[in-house]
């Protein structure tokens, strides 16, 4: 990954001149209002919709993504959110070290990296903290609107549990969504 990554990103958003604040994904708002509030890390954070309504709900968060041309469009709309409680952090997740035994909560959406992703957020997550995380799965390729091209982004079929062996399920769902096809897991922990 890396170099070729971080500019096939940083081109995709130069082309976004500026950004409106997407709603936070369902699967984000529905478990993460239960949990009380502390300190969160969204992965692959992209434009912020995520970090920016945790922000709004009182988690203080840190937001890593590869693109600083993302990342400046996100930090942009969290001032126009006027939302002050984010780290926006400009670095590649194959490298990346987060500090261990520290959040509260970590969040994916849209992304997935098999080889590192999963002991990194095993160890950055504290005892009794939340991982809540969703990605495409395999039926997402033979969608109409598909975008992915390759399947190597794309979950099999009950894949994502067996990706957290260290964390607790609480619940796993895998599911059409009117735009994509995902797979998800909140885990725990323990
Ligand atoms: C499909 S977007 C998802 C963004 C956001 N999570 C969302 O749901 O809208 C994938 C994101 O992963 C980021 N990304 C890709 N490779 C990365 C890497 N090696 N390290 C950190 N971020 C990366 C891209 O810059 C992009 O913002």
């Amino acid at each position: 990954m890396s170099d070729s990554d971080r500019q096939r990103w940083d081109a995709k958003y130069a082309d976004k001149a500026s950004t409106t604040v997407l709603p936070p994904d369902d699967w984000l708002s529905r478990h993460a209002t239960p949990l009380a509030v502390g300190v969160a890390l969204d992965l692959a954070c992209g434009l912020g919709h995520n970090a920016i309504w945790l922000s709004q709900h009182g988690w203080k968060v840190d937001a890593v993504d590869i693109s600083p041309i993302g990342l400046a469009l996100a930090e942009q709309a969290a001032e126009r959110a006027n939302v002050q409680t984010i780290s926006w952090i400009a670095a590649d997740l194959d490298r990346y070290e987060p500090p261990t035994n520290h959040y509260d909560l970590v969040t994916v959406f849209r992304f997935l990296d098999r080889h590192r992703l999963p002991h990194l957020i095993e160890r950055s997550l504290r005892t009794g903290g939340i991982l809540i995380y969703e990605t495409f799965s395999q039926g997402q390729l033979s969608r109409a609107d598909n975008h992915l091209i390759s399947a190597q982004f794309t979950l099999g079929p009950d894949e994502l549990p067996t990706l957290f062996p260290g964390l607790e399920i609480l619940f796993h769902d895998e599911t059409e969504l009117p735009d994509r096809s995902v797979a998800r897991i909140v885990g725990r922990k323990p």
